[in-house]
């Protein structure tokens, strides 16, 4: 992050304009103590949003170009058919905010439409984060960007020096998906309180599928998911200061039928201690770490989610093979 939160202070003086970073990024200590507590308990999970270190990042973007990762193909297809009818929900004063916005690009599938009188990405990884931003500003000389490095999860409000405007968001990319049923209900009040009256909400959600298809898509044949999940150990080592053997544990992903979600893991191939911070981590061969669930709805199952939230759906639009639904809602 080159510029601090007293630049940004500064500027919102002058005209609004230009790019504007904002950090209020969790400190390491906190992630450490975040990933050991999963570690510790009976059923080990580490959430998944430390599969985004650089090389994850980079390891997602070749997963949404597989031939059996539908998810984004399908996306992309409903934003390049309906871009124009999904902007008029939006208005021109608005701040657009993206939760999760990882390489910006969907964005701009809408920005060739419409330019909102602002933009704010918050995003985790730092290194999506700028290189995103720079590519923007770059693509939309007069787009005026506020890009937040932050845990959108544990967000409720716009960091203070972001200025005050009236906001809508783009959550696409079935990111919702992540998150347990109650979980993403509380997720979309806190959304909800960001927005304020009058917020629209453009979300992307995974349909419920075949489940072969389902399992395809997580299990590719090149392996590339499995690298992406099994790269979430390098990422939390560092962070631990405790490298992991990636040779003792193994890609798993399946369909849970029941839960309507698909659950990847890493599965531990032979037992072993490793002492972090202290503690001692017991790994018995067989055991997971649970590192993602994905859920996937119906149209009226996320319909009745959004609106415990407090979010009336207003049209939703779907691709050609009903793989993927995208939802423009309105705060109630
Ligand atoms: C970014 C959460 C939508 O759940 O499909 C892709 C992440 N995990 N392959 C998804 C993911 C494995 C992805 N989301």
């Amino acid at each position: 992050m080159h510029s601090r939160v007293s630049d940004a202070q500064e500027q919102s003086q002058k005209p609004a304009s230009g790019l504007h970073f904002h950090n209020v990024k969790p400190p390491l200590v906190d992630q450490r103590e975040e990933i050991l507590s999963g570690l510790l308990a009976t059923r080990k999970s580490v959430s998944p949003k430390y599969f985004y270190d650089e090389a994850g990042s980079r390891l997602f973007d070749q997963i949404t170009e597989l031939q059996e990762y539908y998810v984004t193909r399908a996306e992309r297809s409903i934003l390049e058919q309906q871009g124009r009818a999904i902007c008029r929900y939006l208005t021109r004063d608005t701040m657009l905010v993206e939760p999760g916005s990882g390489s910006s690009d969907k964005i701009k599938m809408l920005l060739q439409h419409y330019l909102p009188a602002s933009y704010a990405p918050i995003e985790i990884s730092e290194y999506y984060l700028e290189r995103a931003a720079y590519q923007l500003q770059r693509d939309f000389p007069e787009l005026v960007v506020h890009a937040v490095c932050a845990d959108f999860t544990s967000l409720d409000r716009m960091p203070a020096s972001v200025p005050e405007a009236p906001k809508s968001a783009f959550f696409p990319g079935s990111t919702i998906g992540n998150f347990e049923r109650g979980e993403a209900v509380q997720l979309l009040k806190n959304l909800h309180r960001m927005l304020g009256p009058h917020g629209k909400l453009l979300i992307g959600v995974d349909l419920i599928k075949r489940p072969e298809r389902l399992h395809a898509a997580y299990n590719d044949a090149q392996g590339v998911t499995a690298r992406f999940n099994l790269n979430l150990l390098n990422h939390i080592g560092r962070i631990l200061k405790r490298p992991f053997d990636l040779d003792r544990f193994r890609h798993l992903a399946f369909y849970n039928k029941d839960q309507n979600r698909i659950e990847m893991h890493l599965e531990c191939q032979q037992s072993h201690t490793m002492e972090v911070a202290g503690q001692t981590l017991v790994f018995h061969k067989g055991e997971t770490i649970h590192t993602e669930n994905s859920y996937k709805y119906s149209v009226e199952g996320f319909e009745t989610l959004a609106l415990e939230a407090g979010f009336l759906r207003r049209q939703t639009w779907t691709d050609r093979d009903r793989n993927f639904s995208f939802h423009c809602m309105e705060t109630v």
